[in-house]
């Protein structure tokens, strides 16, 4: 029988599984993360961990938590763990790739049309009673068809978003990992041609910061850009630079660094920017299926097995 520290209420039934199991379940029930502290002082007697992309699984962490043979990220990306120190300590890490790509792809093309329609100022208009009549010039935005969408990123994802892109009638360009399975167009060509560039590639050292000022300075002025993947893929200093400057036509962020934004971030006086609170998972089907998946990894690897989505 293990021990499992579950760092939050999980959607649908899975926990019972684990509990079936005979395996002791202590779960964290405040709706804020637990912080930094708390997550060793819970995690430090445990075998499994499954955790959420908001807490940090760190090198100390697992460091002062000598039964763990398992984390289980109920999320596809696991920048938030230290997959070097897991490998050290010879603990599993799995994750819950598939299940949440149609989900994350819908959300990128309501973003991309709430931010070329002008969605969000057209509610607030209704809201705040300045919109008066019908107006000729009110509100114009872009339309897609015939348009070009250059995806960053050719895995899953990106792939999902292009299917829905073509049936809106656009130009896919894609543009992958140098080397990688997908390597597509270069980039600078791709952003030279976008109209709309959405970013779908994993946060990694070599993402980090891939939006910067010459990588905007690359984009068309009226070009938008679309972030569903993770806030720190984009430097938002440059961005808001660029959106004051007109460098490009205006930004949609489901993702941003940190998350939530203070209030008073500079990012948010921007102009021509929609920012949605990490949204790209968020359906009911998708996020009871990540559960399914962080739970069955959980399992498999208190029970000394393969996982089922163990990240390498
Ligand atoms: C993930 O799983 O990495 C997503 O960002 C959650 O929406």
């Amino acid at each position: 029988m293990a021990h499992c520290f579950i760092t939050r209420e999980l959607p649908g039934n899975s926990l019972d599984r684990l509990r079936a199991a005979g395996h002791t379940v202590d779960q964290w029930e405040p709706s804020e993360p637990p912080s930094a502290e708390d997550l060793k002082a819970r995690t430090e007697s445990a075998d499994g961990l499954l955790c959420l992309l908001t807490d940090q699984v760190t090198a100390e962490l697992v460091d002062s938590s000598p039964r763990l043979t398992v984390v289980s990220t109920m999320a596809v990306g696991v920048d938030h763990i230290d997959l070097v120190a897991c490998a050290q300590h010879g603990i599993a890490v799995g994750n819950t790739p598939g299940v949440l790509t149609d989900a994350t792809a819908d959300l990128t093309m309501a973003l991309l049309l709430a931010l070329a329609r002008r969605i969000p100022e057209g509610v607030e208009a209704v809201r705040n009673g300045s919109w008066t009549t019908w107006d000729p010039s009110g509100l114009l935005g872009m339309e897609l068809r015939d348009r070009t969408l250059g995806i960053v990123g050719g895995g899953r994802i990106g792939k999902a978003v292009a299917q829905r892109a073509e049936g809106f009638g656009m130009k896919v360009l894609m543009s992958g990992r140098a080397g990688g399975p997908n390597p597509g167009l270069p980039l600078v060509e791709l952003l030279k041609q976008a109209d709309i560039v959405s970013l779908h590639c994993p946060l990694t050292p070599e993402t980090e910061h891939l939006v910067n000022r010459e990588f905007l300075g690359q984009m068309q002025n009226h070009a938008l850009l679309i972030n569903t993947s993770r806030g720190r893929v984009v430097d938002q200093v440059a961005l808001a630079n660029a959106l004051h400057d007109g460098q490009i036509g205006g930004a949609g962020l489901d993702v941003t660094d940190p998350e939530p934004l203070p209030a008073d971030d500079p990012l948010l006086a921007a102009p021509n920017l929609v920012v949605i609170p990490h949204l790209g998972s968020a359906t009911v089907r998708t996020r009871e299926a990540m559960a399914e998946i962080a739970v069955a990894n959980l399992l498999a690897g208190l029970e000394g097995h393969k996982l089922p989505h163990q990240v390498t």
